[in-house]
């Protein structure tokens, strides 16, 4: 059981992987869930039978949301959806990918954050969460975009807190390393995905990632676990590549 007064949750990318455990774990603490992402039919599925309210929209516009946050109070904002449509060089990327990957990792979080944060100040409640990535903060060959914008939401995540110091809403940054879920169904195929990162590997599950959460949310409210940077048991960041001059 919770010992948090929050009530309700808005969580994106509840469709899948990480989000829709996200969202399975606060149903079942007993949270009222707003569950957001584009794919109504999975929303509508996870909403059958449960306290759910399903969202599907394009994050790529988050002003449908506005309204949300006028009626509703808010207390738990799950900043979770995200995209790495293809992985490659940064000079041989798509231009189209780059803007997707700042609007969607990036931007879209930051205007939520901002919706979210006049009720939760004057209620003097709330908790953001961000789900980052060990991308943000170890370099990665070939996702140069996608670790940008995930090393700017972490640093975002430091300085809000500083912002929002006394206001007693909390800041949380989950940082992960590999989780199994569908991420790299569009860069390698959802075949060749789970051939090439999970078969023969341990890999996070998107429900440890929901257990994480579901236990900084239950620390008493004095208490903000600022940044969880979780790697599967089997998987390390870090090293160097050399290559020799020609
Ligand atoms: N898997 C990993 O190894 C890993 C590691 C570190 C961090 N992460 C981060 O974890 C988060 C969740 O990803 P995941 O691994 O669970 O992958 P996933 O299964 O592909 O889930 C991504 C979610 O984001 C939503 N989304 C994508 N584009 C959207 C848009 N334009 N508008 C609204 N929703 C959108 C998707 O919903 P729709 O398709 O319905 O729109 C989906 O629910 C991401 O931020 C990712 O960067 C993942």
């Amino acid at each position: 059981m919770t010992s948090h007064s929050y009530q309700t949750a808005l969580v994106t990318g509840a469709s899948s992987g990480i989000g829709r455990a996200i969202a399975q774990r606060l149903i079942k603490d007993g949270l009222r869930v707003y569950a957001l992402g584009r794919d109504a039919k999975a929303l509508d599925a996870l909403a059958t039978g449960c306290n759910v309210t399903p969202i599907a929209i394009d994050l790529q516009d988050t002003t449908p949301l506005h309204d949300l946050f006028e009626r509703v109070e808010i207390d738990v904002v799950v900043n979770n959806a995200g995209l790495l449509p293809a992985i490659a060089r940064f000079g041989e990327s798509d231009l189209a990918d780059i803007d997707r990957m700042i609007d969607i990792n990036l931007r879209a979080p930051l205007r939520l954050a901002h919706m979210a944060l006049a009720g939760m100040i004057k209620r003097k409640r709330g908790h953001l969460f961000f789900v980052g990535s060990s991308a943000g903060r170890f370099p990665h060959p070939n996702t140069a975009v996608y670790g940008a914008t995930k090393a700017g939401i972490s640093m975002f995540c430091d300085s809000l807190r500083c912002d929002l110091l006394g206001t007693k809403v909390r800041v949380t940054e989950v940082a992960p390393g590999r989780v199994q879920t569908s991420l790299y169904r569009t860069a390698l195929g959802a075949e060749s995905a789970n051939e090439k990162l999970y078969d023969a590997y341990r890999s996070i599950q998107p429900e440890n990632i929901a257990e994480l959460i579901a236990t900084a949310l239950s620390l008493p409210e004095a208490v903000d676990v600022s940044r969880m940077e979780v790697f599967p048991t089997d998987q390390a960041a870090g090293g160097s590549q050399i290559v020799s001059v020609e």
